[in-house]
This record gives structure tokens, C-alpha cells and sequence, in this order.
């Protein structure tokens, strides 16, 4: 019997969507899947590239989960499995896949269905999957698996390299900066989860509970940016509350503290940041255990 698979993105640039067309090749080839590729689309549409107050405009709707409404998509009325690609904004699941999850349509289409998440992002995704893993379980749907794909070179270029690309649309490299965004090559490998999927679904995997795609490296956690990623939301948890009080979106009252939060991240970055690290290294020979305990906590369900 063929076996119905449904997937879902939201892109901007077309990096993401070129992550999934990779993963969808092998299923569309495959005679016994069905495969529906749907982009979800906001009714407002975001900016790409962003300025610079569009881009922190929608800081507090992002991390609050305040989704926005979004086009109805055109699909069956179930589905054998749903891959759902997301990308992290502020370490939040993107506004429009957060709308979507939130519609009614989402909640008829994800209850009882297994999903396998798709992450593509600069390399801060794992508040994002938390957030994420409370909205598949709130609609009863049940995940199998997480792929992750992170922008090439170190984190300290992609804070450079990524904010760029965002707010002016360039990716290429640049001084000693490397290209922005996921690497073409890793992009093109995750072709190996779809074939990997292509067999699970003729021998019913999807059906059991465990994960399809383990010992295939689909996630790599940066175990070095776990605890910024806490610090990192607990203060965006601060902020985003103070932006939406000073008023809605594209309002002078918030992008008055929108200019304060940025000085506020700046002074952060060159001050706590390398103290910060410097304190990790010398706390790291007591916190492996720990360390190691959360990294496998986050690289769940899929492991390395
Ligand atoms: C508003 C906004 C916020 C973002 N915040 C994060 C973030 O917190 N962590 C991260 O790793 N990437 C972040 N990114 C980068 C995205 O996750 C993604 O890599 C980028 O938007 C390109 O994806 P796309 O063109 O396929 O949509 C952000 C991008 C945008 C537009």
C-alpha cells in the first residue's frame, strides 16, 4: 500500500527549501510514496532581506510564540508521516511555522502522525526544538527524528557572517570571513536521510517508536553553546516582555527599546562573552560529566 508523506517548510532565501527538495528527491522517486512539498506562507509576508528594525521588530512575537496567520495549504486529510522544516528565530521556531502549528488545520494534521523535524540555521536551534518538541506534543503528534544542518565556520564568524547575509542578502565570503549560510556540500548529503526514510517507509519504521535515522549524524550538538543558549533565552524572555509593552510592532516606542536592547547585546558580546568563555574552560574539566549528560539530552531522538 502506498504510504502518504507530507512536507512542510517556510524559507526565505531558499536555503532551507533547497535542504528539503534534497531530502524529497529519493521519496518522489520512490513508486510505493505519495509525497505532497508545501511551502507555508504567511498572509503578510516577512522581508529578505530584513533592515534592521523589521529584523528586531519581531524578536518578542518569535520568542512568545505568537504565531501569524497563514495561507490554508491544499493536502490530504492525513498522512503516514510529516517532515517539517523549520528554521530558528531567536532561538525560537520561525514565526510562520509557529502560525501554522497554531491553525486548526495543524491540529487535524498532526494528531497521532508521526514527524521528523528539519532545523537549517545559523547554530542556535536547541531552545527552538525545545519550544518546538511542546507544539508537536500538544497536538498529539509523536517525533521520530531530528535532522540539523548549522552555517559553516566557527560561531564567531557566523555572528558576523549570518546577520549580514539576513540584512543585506549577501553570502559570499569576505576579509577572512568565510561564505554565510549552510554549506553547498552538506546541503546536497542530506539526500541520505531521504533514501534512509524511502526504506523505512516500505518496511512500516514509521509505525514503531524508534528513531529512523540513527547513526547517520543527522544532529551535532555544540555542546559549548548550550548554556549560552539558556542564558541567551532567559534574558530574551526579559526583554521581549519590555519591547511588546513599549508598544506593537514598527511602533517608535519599540524600536526606541529596540535601540536600547541592541546596545544592551553589543556591550554583552565584547564584555560577559569572553568572560564567559574563559570561565567555561576552566570550570570544563569538573562539568564533563554533565556536559556530556546534556549533550545527549539534546541530540535525542535522532543521536549522532
Ligand atoms: C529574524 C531572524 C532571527 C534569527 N535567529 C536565529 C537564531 O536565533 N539562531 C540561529 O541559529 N539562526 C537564526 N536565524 C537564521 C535562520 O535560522 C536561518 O538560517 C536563515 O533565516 C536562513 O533561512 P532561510 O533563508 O532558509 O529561511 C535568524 C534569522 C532571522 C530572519
Amino acid at each position: 500500500m502506498s504510504k502518504k508523506v507530507l512536507v512542510l517548510y517556510y524559507s526565505q532565501s531558499g536555503q532551507l527549501q533547497s535542504v528539503m527538495k534534497q531530502i524529497v528527491t529519493p521519496l518522489a522517486e520512490c513508486d510505493s510514496v505519495h509525497c505532497d512539498f508545501l511551502e507555508i506562507t504567511p498572509e503578510t509576508p516577512y522581508p529578505y532581506p530584513w533592515s534592521f528594525y523589521e529584523f528586531f521588530n519581531v524578536f518578542p512575537e518569535a520568542v512568545y510564540l505568537d504565531g501569524c496567520p497563514v495561507k490554508p495549504l491544499e493536502t490530504e486529510d492525513e498522512y503516514d508521516l510529516i517532515i517539517l522544516g523549520y528554521t530558528s528565530w531567536f532561538l525560537s521556531p520561525s514565526i510562520p511555522v509557529t502560525g501554522f502549528l497554531q491553525s486548526d488545520q495543524a491540529k487535524n494534521l498532526f494528531r497521532d502522525t508521526p514527524v521528523i523535524t528539519v532545523i537549517a540555521c545559523r547554530d542556535m536551534w536547541l531552545m527552538a526544538q525545545e519550544k518546538m518538541k511542546t507544539m508537536l506534543s500538544d497536538l498529539g503528534a509523536r517525533l521520530l527524528d531530528n535532522i540539523v544542518l548549522t552555517d559553516q565556520g566557527k560561531s564567531l564568524y557566523t555572528f558576523v557572517t549570518t546577520p549580514r547575509w539576513m540584512l543585506t542578502g549577501k553570502k559570499d565570503s569576505f576579509w577572512f570571513f568565510p561564505p554565510a549560510g549552510v554549506h553547498t556540500e552538506d546541503i546536497a548529503s542530506a539526500f541520505r536521510f531521504g533514501k534512509r526514510i524511502c526504506n523505512a517507509l516500505q518496511h512500516d519504521e514509521e509505525c514503531a517508536t524508534l528513531p529512523l535515522l540513527s547513526n547517520m549524524n543527522a544532529v551535532n550538538v555544540n555542546g559549548k553553546l548550550i548554556a549560552t543558549e539558556h542564558i541567551a533565552h532567559r534574558s530574551f524572555l526579559i526583554w521581549c516582555k519590555l519591547i511588546k509593552k513599549a508598544g506593537p510592532q514598527g511602533s517608535s516606542g519599540r524600536n526606541v527599546v529596540i535601540t536600547i536592547y541592541t546596545v544592551f547585546l553589543l556591550t554583552l558580546v565584547v564584555t560577559v562573552v569572553p568572560l564567559n568563555m574563559l570561565l567555561r574552560k576552566l570550570l570544563a574539566p569538573f562539568r564533563r560529566k554533565a556536559l556530556a549528560r546534556a549533550v545527549h539530552y539534546y541530540e535525542q531522538p535522532s543521536g549522532k
